[in-house]
């Protein structure tokens, strides 16, 4: 398993989770483990770790890379949607600080041979936890063509949503889809060859995104861990969160903004009625976005964009 991945914006998000020694910590994403490591070095002695990844490769890579910290370091196979009960069964009630840092892992992308690259050939799998309820295989293959445009539209923000999908069901009728090259040709082939010049991007980008999306519920899981950190979090405990994608993003925001928000009486109302305080502090009013010498050093951080914020 290849999983020298490069972490994203590690100065900034050291700089706002801000670790000590004996605190408590949870990244909700450990991928190779690179965040996880720069965290587990500042809280110990002393501190408590819990890891947790829905893909079963890295937790078995994080067995591996820290076992040494025995019991003060939990790995948890589970989906950081679930990260409530992750913690009620562990015993802990309050955490000083969260990471996640959504998308893919160097190894999924490049090692895991689940269809997340069209790079190469694979069979189109694209679930990080292999127990997932459903394969893009199965999306490809049995959505109406309506609904699988919907969601190349609506996840992958590709323009010529429809007629891929058109293409995809044309082809599906004659033999099921099952490998990544041959989706990316269908997809290549259906779009402008004026759009597919002009492109910077693979023209199968914004559809392998927009699958990946739907196969893992990534969306809805975002939404439900959004709803619920901020009861797990301590006094003065910090969240941050990496995603790379505008959706996501935008989820974050609105949650955070919300949260950070006092009165949310209508302007038209003279005095407060609705009792409302601020439950967090905003320490990111905008996006932070990775310096120019990290995206110098690693092209693939360049859509990074990071909030964080405190609860009071
Ligand atoms: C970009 S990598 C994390 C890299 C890591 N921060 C590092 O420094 O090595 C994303 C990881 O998050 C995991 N992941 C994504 N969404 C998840 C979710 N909702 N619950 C649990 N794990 C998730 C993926 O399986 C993947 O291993």
């Amino acid at each position: 398993m290849d999983f020298k991945h490069i972490s994203a914006m590690p100065r900034e998000v050291m700089a706002f989770l801000d670790p000590k020694p004996g605190e408590t910590f949870v990244d909700g994403t450990l991928g190779g483990g690179g965040h996880s490591s720069l965290i587990i070095d500042r809280i110990m002695p002393g501190g408590r770790f819990i890891g947790i990844d829905q893909d079963m490769d890295a937790i078995s890579n994080a067995r591996e890379r820290f076992s040494h910290h025995g019991d003060s370091v939990s790995l948890i196979h589970d989906n950081f949607a679930n990260i409530a009960s992750v913690l009620s069964e562990q015993g802990i009630s309050g955490v000083d600080g969260i990471l996640v840092d959504i998308g893919l892992s160097q190894h999924q992308l490049n090692g895991s041979g689940r269809g997340f690259s069209f790079m190469r050939d694979e069979p189109l799998d694209m679930r990080m936890d292999s127990l997932g309820d459903t394969t893009a295989e199965e999306l490809v293959n049995t959505l109406p063509e309506k609904e699988l445009a919907d969601i190349i539209f609506k996840y992958g923000e590709e323009r010529f949503s429809r007629g891929i999908a058109k293409a995809i069901v044309r082809r599906r009728e004659v033999a099921p889809i099952t490998h990544t090259l041959e989706l990316a040709d269908i997809i290549r082939f259906a779009m402008p060859a004026k759009a597919v010049a002009k492109q910077k991007i693979h023209p199968a980008t914004r559809s392998f995104q927009a699958l990946r999306i739907a196969v893992n519920h990534e969306l809805e899981r975002l939404e439900r861990f959004m709803d619920d950190f901020l009861a797990l979090l301590n006094p003065g405990g910090r969240l941050c969160v990496l995603s790379f994608h505008s959706l996501e993003d935008r989820i974050v925001k609105q949650k955070m903004r919300y949260l950070a928000s006092g009165c949310i009486c209508s302007k038209s109302i003279p005095i407060c009625v609705c009792g409302n305080e601020p439950k967090v502090k905003l320490l990111t009013r905008k996006a932070v976005r990775p310096a120019d010498d990290e995206v110098e050093a690693n092209p693939m951080a360049r859509s990074t964009r990071l909030r964080a914020c405190e609860r009071l």
